[in-house]
């Protein structure tokens, strides 16, 4: 077949869609459709029409016999949609059968994919919740499946939009190749792990994507591969890595892989407009099978509704009007896994624990890169030769060690193994979110203000030292820090599949956030001896207080002597519910009779 393909050039390394009328007639002599040739001659059918021939048309220009009508139909079709004969299946137990081509399935048997099998999805959430033990590797196909389900889906709906095969293909690669960057532990390695141990350069596991992407198509000779099956290189490639990453540039029109009136494409893989994308789908379902937590969002029906409508001279995807409760919903979903899982007090511990384990071995750790040079554990995101060895393997590697210079980060990992964790004493949350520099900065002071927020009933005379503490600090958010991501989806409505909308929250409910974004504040203690805890509680509720922060939800169990003490902690009203400062809380109250009359209204 291969052959067959290499002697005809210009046919299937071209987009049947820029075919003039001579390459459309040199495909119906290859298809063994030659006597028809001179009908389509005279017509002056090119490639971009082929997509609106119907039975009538070719009727009419005077191919009598049905049989022979469907015979044309049948291969022009084939252009489009990708032959089904050659592709593999995969039972996947979130999508089921899921059958890929065969691009797809070479880019997959490479060292550089196959390495996704030893990355954990959740990081250290699977030290917290026993079925979360999936790996990249799965989500990643899983991604590449959604993402064709969904520019199919397109192409099916609005065959005007041209979408051909190389853009389909692209988008599915895109899809498996998004997470190719991911470090152990996932985002333990590029949020906490990296920034700490390298914290002068800015790096995201997506720039090692395409480091990695590169590398793969390069290391496994994939090129000539990818032209056989009607890519254009390096365009497409410049296409698959912008779906991943964002535009390479900042100009009117940033990308480079395609033109603008195939905007919608770039909202498949990694939506930057709103956010909602395969990705998203793909890890609900799949995180919250292995988690075991109910799953609220059904991306089927989003499928069903996905439309593509111009605005503002670009192409983007929408949904029908009706379905702006169902978006709320989702990013409602994805904040509460944040909640419950990707956020869980002791998941957060030990990969703070594990980070930590990790920054000791880093210089001990050597692995082979390019040109045999060696790379340590945060080295090696500089070369991907080094890259592609480092999967969470390492915390074994580090375990099994028996060198002395690993002793302490042995010693950690082996609290984790037999959970020696730190303790959290309570979470607590700022007036004011904090900006992501001023976090850094304060984290570092905030565990001296804990070492010497003695309580002012009296301490306990545990001496506690700032390095008894660990502060995390969570974003909690609907992915757009304040921004309300729905504000950037647009909608249509049943009269005009044409005509995008914007929908705003009070024109959907009033029982919808105030806020899209939070920042908690998590105090752990390193000791574990029933006083110092007992002690560094207390210091953390007198921190509290002095900072002006929420009172932790505990508070007035662990220092009911303290809590007392801050008036505006006091309990015996409803104000509570007010948040805001003192000025600010009468006006609060007064609206919060809102909520209370829409409850009487909704059980009237
Ligand atoms: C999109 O724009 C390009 C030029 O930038 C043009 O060649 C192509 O035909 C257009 N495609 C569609 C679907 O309108
Ligand atoms: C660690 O040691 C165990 C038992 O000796 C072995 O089965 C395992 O493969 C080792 N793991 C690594 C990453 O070296
Ligand atoms: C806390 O609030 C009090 C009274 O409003 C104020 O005097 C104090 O400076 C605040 N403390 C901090 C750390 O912001
Ligand atoms: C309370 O909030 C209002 C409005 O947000 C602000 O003007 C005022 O300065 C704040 N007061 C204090 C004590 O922080």
């Amino acid at each position: 077949i291969i052959r067959r393909i290499k002697s005809i050039p210009g046919l299937w390394s071209s987009d049947y869609m820029q075919w003039g009328v001579e390459e459309t007639c040199q495909y119906l002599r290859r298809e063994g459709l030659r006597e028809w040739e001179d009908k389509f001659r005279a017509q002056k059918i090119t490639g971009v029409g082929l997509r609106y021939l119907t039975d009538d048309h070719l009727e009419k220009i005077g191919i009598g016999y049905l049989g022979d009508r469907l015979q044309i139909l049948h291969s022009i079709r084939k252009l489009w949609q990708i032959a089904a004969g050659s592709n593999k299946v995969f039972n996947d137990p979130i999508h089921g059968h899921v059958e890929l081509h065969p691009l797809l399935i070479k880019i997959i048997d490479t060292p550089q994919f196959q390495r996704l099998r030893n990355l954990k999805q959740l990081g250290g959430t699977y030290f917290v919740f026993p079925g979360a033990s999936h790996n990249r590797f799965e989500h990643s196909i899983g991604v590449g499946y959604l993402a064709g389900r969904l520019v199919q889906a397109l192409n099916e709906r609005q065959p005007e939009l041209l979408i051909s095969r190389r853009d389909i293909l692209c988008v599915q690669i895109a899809g498996l190749c998004h997470d190719l960057g991911h470090g152990p532990f996932s985002h333990m390695f590029d949020v906490m792990f990296i920034p700490k141990a390298r914290p002068e350069i800015k790096w995201k596991h997506e720039t090692a994507s395409l480091a990695m992407f590169d590398y793969l198509v390069e290391d496994n000779n994939l090129k000539p591969v990818m032209e056989q099956h009607g890519l254009v290189l390096p365009e497409d490639l410049d296409f698959i890595k912008e779906q991943i990453a964002g535009p390479l540039n900042t100009d009117a029109w940033p990308y480079k892989g395609r033109p603008e009136n195939k905007s919608f494409l770039y909202e498949i893989v990694a939506n930057k407009r709103n956010g909602i994308d395969v990705d998203k789908w793909d890890y609900f379902a799949r995180d919250c099978y292995h988690l075991g937590i109910q799953n609220n969002f059904d991306y089927r029906r989003f499928l069903k509704f996905a439309r593509v409508c111009e605005v503002d001279g670009q192409k983007n995807i929408c949904t029908r009007d009706k379905e702006v409760g169902n978006l709320y919903d989702m990013f409602h979903t994805r904040n509460c896994l944040h909640r419950r899982a990707y956020q869980h007090k002791v998941g957060n511990i030990i990969e703070t624990m594990i980070t930590e384990a990790f920054l000791k071995a880093d210089p001990h750790i050597q692995i082979e890169g390019s040109g045999g040079k060696m790379f340590t554990l945060s080295t090696a995101i500089d070369d991907m030769k080094a890259y592609t060895k480092l999967t969470d393997q390492v915390f074994e590697q580090i375990l099994n060690s028996s060198s002395p210079e690993l002793a302490e980060a042995r010693q950690i990992l082996k609290n984790i193994i037999c959970r020696r964790l730190y303790k959290c004493l309570g979470q607590t949350q700022a007036e004011k979110p904090m900006a992501v520099t001023q976090v850094r900065v304060f984290k570092l002071c905030w565990a001296l203000e804990l070492a010497q927020s003695i309580p002012q009933t009296g301490s306990q005379e545990a001496s506690l030292r700032p390095e008894d503490f660990v502060v995390n600090v969570i974003v909690m958010d609907y992915g757009m820090k304040e921004q309300n991501p729905i504000n950037n989806v647009r909608f249509y409505c049943k009269n005009d599949l044409t005509k995008a909308i914007q929908i705003r929250k009070n024109q959907v409910s009033k029982l919808l956030p105030e806020q899209f974004a939070e920042q908690l504040i998590r105090v752990y203690c390193k000791k574990r001896d029933e006083k110092s805890l007992e002690a560094a509680k207390k210091h953390f509720v007198q921190w509290c207080m002095d900072r002006n922060f929420s009172k932790p939800q505990d508070g007035d169990i662990i220092a009911p002597e303290l809590t007392p003490l801050k008036a505006s902690w006091s309990n015996n009203n409803n104000k509570g519910e007010c948040s805001g400062n003192g000025s600010t809380r009468e006006a609060n109250c007064v609206s919060a009779n809102g909520p209370k009359k829409a409850k009487t209204q909704l059980f009237k």
